[in-house]
């Protein structure tokens, strides 16, 4: 499979796909996104088939705004609030299913609840426009392996069992949704992203519980359970010098760093800019991801906004 241009009649083609119960990986502004039906129990059964992803792991559900959201989750002022500031864009929310919901079971994993999200890149939303509908999309890679964050990324993960690829350059933002679940009394993140506590406080008035805190109890979000994305060679997180045969993950300025000494070099932002770090991220970690390789060592990465979500990727990553 090769990945296709946008064209009006490639977007054509790619609804009918869906309509027939396929599947079609699209770019979105986080990441490129494996996509389906999400009213068709065998589309996104389709879906988790093709990723090796664990059915107890639920689905984000693309819509292209709050009116088409309210056909598929209660909606609550909170949602409205945040949706007004932050649609579309990279904020996922979770929200009881609505009585008469017509998404898949099995997209939500039999949960009461549904993450929805309105993506802001230009294909995805032609896309949900031509093909009418909610479309239930993970991450378009094998799980396991780093978000993609470019068509060929879709392409190297899934080869020839690669459904129907829409392309268009590197996603700008590069990390995940913020996912926000608004089901259960106080606002949780569940999944750091580019939209932070921060914002979402400001917006609310109220506290969103950090991530940290969530993670103590009982895991909210499923997908936190499951395998993530671990490199086949070890992480080493906050180094300050390179050790023998190992890469360097670096950030800003490499002066005070043996990075001569090290196997290979990716600076994820030589200007120091978070913005473009968390872009640079995934792709940085899969071209050093090397069995030649001893080991990646990350730069100290700041803990404020998008920081944290690059930091938590990286956690994983090093787990
Ligand atoms: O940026 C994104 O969110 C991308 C693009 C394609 O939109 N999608 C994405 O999907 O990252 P995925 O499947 O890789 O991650 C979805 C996350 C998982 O951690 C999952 O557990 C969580 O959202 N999730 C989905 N439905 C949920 C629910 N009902 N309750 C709690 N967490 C849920
Ligand atoms: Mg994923």
């Amino acid at each position: 499979m090769t990945a296709h241009t946008p064209t009006p009649q490639a977007l054509a083609q790619a609804a009918g796909v869906l309509r027939a119960g396929g599947l079609v990986a699209f770019p979105t502004e986080t990441v490129y996104g494996l996509g389906a039906d999400a009213r068709s129990a065998s589309a996104v059964e389709g879906v988790f088939a093709l990723k090796g992803r664990p059915a107890a792991n639920p689905l984000i559900i693309h819509v292209l705004g709050a009116v088409e959201a309210r056909a598929l989750v209660d909606w609550t002022p909170e949602a409205a609030a945040l949706a007004r500031r932050f649609w579309s864009g990279a904020l996922t929310l979770v929200l009881p299913k609505a009585p008469d919901c017509p998404v898949a079971r099995a997209a939500c994993a039999g949960l009461p609840t549904l993450a929805v999200r309105a993506p802001a890149h230009p294909v995805a939303r032609a896309l949900l426009r031509a093909f009418g509908g909610p479309i239930a999309a993970p991450s378009a890679n094998r799980s396991g392996a780093p978000s993609p964050t470019t068509a060929q990324h879709v392409l190297d993960d899934l080869g020839p069992d690669a459904p129907l690829t829409l392309a268009a350059g590197r996603s700008t933002i590069g990390l995940e949704s913020t996912v926000l679940d608004l089901s259960q009394g106080q606002p949780a993140i569940l999944r750091a992203g580019a939209v932070t506590a921060q914002h979402i406080a400001e917006c609310l008035g109220a506290e969103a519980i950090p991530m940290a805190d969530t993670r103590a109890g009982a895991p909210r979000s499923p997908g936190l359970a499951h395998r993530h994305y671990t490199p086949r060679i070890p992480v080493r997180l906050r180094a300050y010098e390179v050790r023998p045969g190992e890469a360097l993950l670096a950030f800003g300025s490499t002066r005070f760093m043996n990075a001569g000494a090290a196997a290979a070099v990716a600076n994820l932002s030589e200007a120091g800019d978070l913005d473009e770090a968390a872009a640079n991220l995934f792709a940085h970690m899969r071209a050093l991801d090397r069995p030649a390789h001893a080991g990646i060592a990350v730069m100290d990465i700041p803990q404020v906004g998008i920081g944290v979500a690059i930091n938590d990727r990286l956690a994983r990553a090093a787990e």
